[in-house]
């Protein structure tokens, strides 16, 4: 049950115009196009700031202590707005809310309600409730915001929901603890959501899950289906052009779905495959469950299985007791699996995880500053140097909008996932060749080739 210091009905009335602002991954991103596709189906408009909102609302991410910091930074904001205008509602919703249940009404007594991740299909029903003071237990309840009305920033790309939660028990991570036991959504409903979107104008679409691999496996048994055949189902939707995922866990990378990879056109080519460490005895710490030589084997089948497969990752440094030669191995790693791109994390710990409550944080700050330097140094040679076979060649590229840097040029993405900025007149939506002239380790540069193709 959702939980709010008192608010009367009346005061709720009023409240028009919204304001949110949004931490954390894509999961959080997607709650958010519902939460606004939500509010706005209630009659809510979006405000410009904070100070012309009547409803300041945060969606939370809590995965690293400098998630905390950078929200409590703005709940400061959120704080001196509600102390000029009592009126506004102050409310807090995803996955720092649900860590620090009836905490935050004590430590934060302006915010008005609170809701877990699983609670945003209730955020109406939070908003309308008679008093806000209802006594209740924080719990959030699964449900897939995935059913709810959204509104989309992205008219041709799409999140969708594929699962919620995650049953994997790294002992760095707060995700468990925060968004519950893993529940798949139904694949008929996954479908039939891709159709919908399809309908609607979107090509690419990306399944969103924690752990997008083991979907299926926690369904009735005549309702199943794995996230192979999830893939293929959704790729063949009429008008779907481009698939995506993400997060897969290594351990759960199967053979079919390999075979989906180097099989079905829209799949895209490319895997993001968090790695986290390069050091066997570090993985066993963090009980990811496999160890370098694994990871080092399932790269090399799904390199040798999709010509032209782009590898990403995610990986942390300063694990407690990550010695230098363990770093070493995960510098070796990014090298030995030649990464297109690594998204670099300091070990911090969070309190209710495992390493966080029964690990002494002992690598010094200053050796994880020096680690993380030369980790970034490494990875960014290594997207460089991989980056370089696309030059001379023409990519697909659907189309975004104009550059961010220089508004005479388009964007759009490739394949692989890769940011390029083109000469060239290709609408938004649109898929067009572009004839790649430079790279760096994180964007392409070329020009567009012939006329663009209407999605
Ligand atoms: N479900 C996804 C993403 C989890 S969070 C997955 O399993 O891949 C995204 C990344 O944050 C993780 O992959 C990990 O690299 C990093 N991360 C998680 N907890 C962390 C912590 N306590 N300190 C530093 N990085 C962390
Ligand atoms: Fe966290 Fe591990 Fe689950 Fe990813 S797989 S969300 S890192 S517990
Ligand atoms: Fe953060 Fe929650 Fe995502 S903790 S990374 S918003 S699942």
């Amino acid at each position: 049950m959702p939980r709010g210091r008192g608010q009367e009905a009346s005061t709720l009335r009023r409240v028009r115009r919204y304001h949110l602002t949004t931490f954390g991954c894509q999961m959080n991103a997607h709650d958010s196009e519902r939460m606004k596709g939500l509010l706005e189906s209630l009659g809510y408009a979006e405000a410009a700031c904070r100070d012309e909102a009547d409803l300041i609302l945060f969606n939370t991410c809590t995965i690293r202590g400098s998630a905390d910091e950078r929200f409590l930074g703005n709940l400061g904001d959120a704080k001196r707005v509600k102390r000029e205008r009592p009126d506004a509602i102050v409310a807090v919703g995803g996955c720092w809310a649900q860590s620090q249940k009836e905490e935050v009404f004590r430590a934060f007594p302006f915010v008005d309600v609170a809701f877990g991740p699983g609670e945003v299909s209730r955020l109406g029903e939070i908003l309308a409730r008679e008093r806000l003071d209802a006594v209740g237990a924080f719990t959030f309840d699964g449900a897939f915001s995935g059913t709810l009305p959204a509104k989309r920033d992205r008219p041709h790309q799409a999140w969708v929901q594929i699962s919620v939660g995650c049953n994997s028990v790294c002992s760095y991570c707060i995700v468990p603890a925060v968004r519950g036991r893993e529940r798949s959504r139904r694949p008929e409903d996954v479908v039939a959501e891709v159709e919908a979107l399809a309908a609607d104008g979107v090509v690419e679409v990306t399944l969103l899950g924690q752990n997008v691999n083991s979907y299926g496996r926690d369904l009735p048994r005549a309702e199943r289906a794995t996230f192979a055949a999830l893939l293929r189902a959704v790729a063949a939707v009429d008008g779907v052009r481009r698939v995506r995922y993400t997060s897969p866990h290594p351990k759960d990378m199967r053979e079919d779905v390999i075979a989906a990879h180097a099989e079905v056109p829209e799949v895209c080519r490319h895997i993001h495959l968090p790695a986290q460490s390069g050091s066997t005895r570090v993985l066993k710490a963090m009980r990811r469950t496999y160890s370098r030589e694994r990871y080092l084997d399932l790269a090399g089948r799904l390199q040798a299985a999709v010509p032209d497969l782009a590898l990403t990752t995610d990986l942390i440094v300063g694990f407690p007791g990550e010695t230098e030669d363990d770093f070493a191995d995960t510098l070796s790693l990014v090298r030995e699996v030649g990464y297109d791109g690594a998204y670099t994390f300091v070990y911090s710990p969070r309190p209710g995880t495992e390493a966080g409550d029964g690990m002494a944080d002992d690598v010094p700050a200053e050796v994880k500053r020096e680690r993380m330097q030369r980790l970034v140094e490494v990875v960014q040679a290594t997207a460089r140097a991989r980056a370089q076979r696309h030059v001379g060649t023409v990519q697909e590229v659907l189309v975004e909008g104009p550059s961010r840097t220089d508004p005479s040029r388009r964007r759009g993405r490739t394949d692989h996932n890769v940011t390029v900025n083109f000469c060239g007149t290709a609408p938004a939506g649109a898929f067009t060749g572009v004839q790649i002239t430079s790279a760096t380790s994180t964007t392409l540069a070329g020009d567009q080739v012939g006329a663009a193709l209407h999605a």
